[in-house]
């Protein structure tokens, strides 16, 4: 029998079946130094969500949060992580290519880490401004092709190096957005056991007008 691909949904899944949290249960250090923009009430959208470490945060401060992730294993883990942390989230299993996206209705779209093909990116960050309200803003923070030597120097985390992205892939992916924020730096990162040491990012926080 061959074996059959694995796909984004599969690769996860193999990750996250290891009960421990593969990036940990606390929110990403960029998200949470963001805490002053989120309000009780607003709705937020976290794809790519993973275990739910940053959605299950996002409903600790009481916004109504939807997240989406290929891996149903991610998924049971962040209703897990959501029950023991007393939140509700809604947390969809799919993958993004296919999810029907809602047209104009967050207040937030939270991308941590989530890193896409360079054929499906510009797609699908389009449809993260598009899930936006008016006064809306996608905050993102994702690994930069800097960090490629990083990794040599025993770093750890990151996707393939066709899905690292710069600065410049995100101003024109969103091109229409007030950009609040836009820049590459080294963070130490210590989530969990597969994002640590010096590291370099993208940062964004994209606003709809
Ligand atoms: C590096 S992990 C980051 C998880 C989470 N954002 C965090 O920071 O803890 C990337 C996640 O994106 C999800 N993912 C990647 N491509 C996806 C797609 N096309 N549709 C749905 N989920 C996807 C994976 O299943 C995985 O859970």
């Amino acid at each position: 029998m061959p074996t059959p691909p694995r796909t984004t949904a599969t690769i996860w899944d193999d990750r996250y079946r290891d009960p421990v949290f593969a990036f940990g249960t606390e929110p990403n250090a960029f998200l949470a130094s963001q805490r002053d923009r989120f309000r009780p009430g607003q709705r937020a959208l976290v794809p790519g969500d993973g275990e739910g470490r940053n959605g299950v945060w996002l409903a600790g401060l009481g916004l109504d949060v939807v997240t989406v992730d290929a891996s149903a294993v991610g998924c049971e883990k962040a209703l897990k992580l959501a029950a023991d942390r007393g939140v509700l989230i809604d947390a969809q299993c799919a993958d993004l290519n296919q999810w029907a996206w809602p047209v104009g209705a967050f207040d937030a779209v939270i991308a941590i880490y989530i890193h896409f093909p360079p054929a499906e990116r510009p797609l699908l960050h389009r449809r993260m401004y598009e899930a936006l309200r008016p006064g809306g803003f996608v905050l993102l923070e994702s690994y930069s092709p800097r960090h490629l030597s990083r990794r040599k120097e025993g770093s750890i985390g990151g996707p393939p190096p066709d899905m690292l992205v710069t600065p410049q892939d995100l101003a024109g992916d969103f091109s229409n957005a007030d950009m609040v924020l836009l820049e590459e730096c080294e963070v130490d990162l210590s989530e969990g056991v597969r994002h640590i040491g010096r590291s370099d990012v993208v940062r964004m926080i994209a606003r709809k007008p």
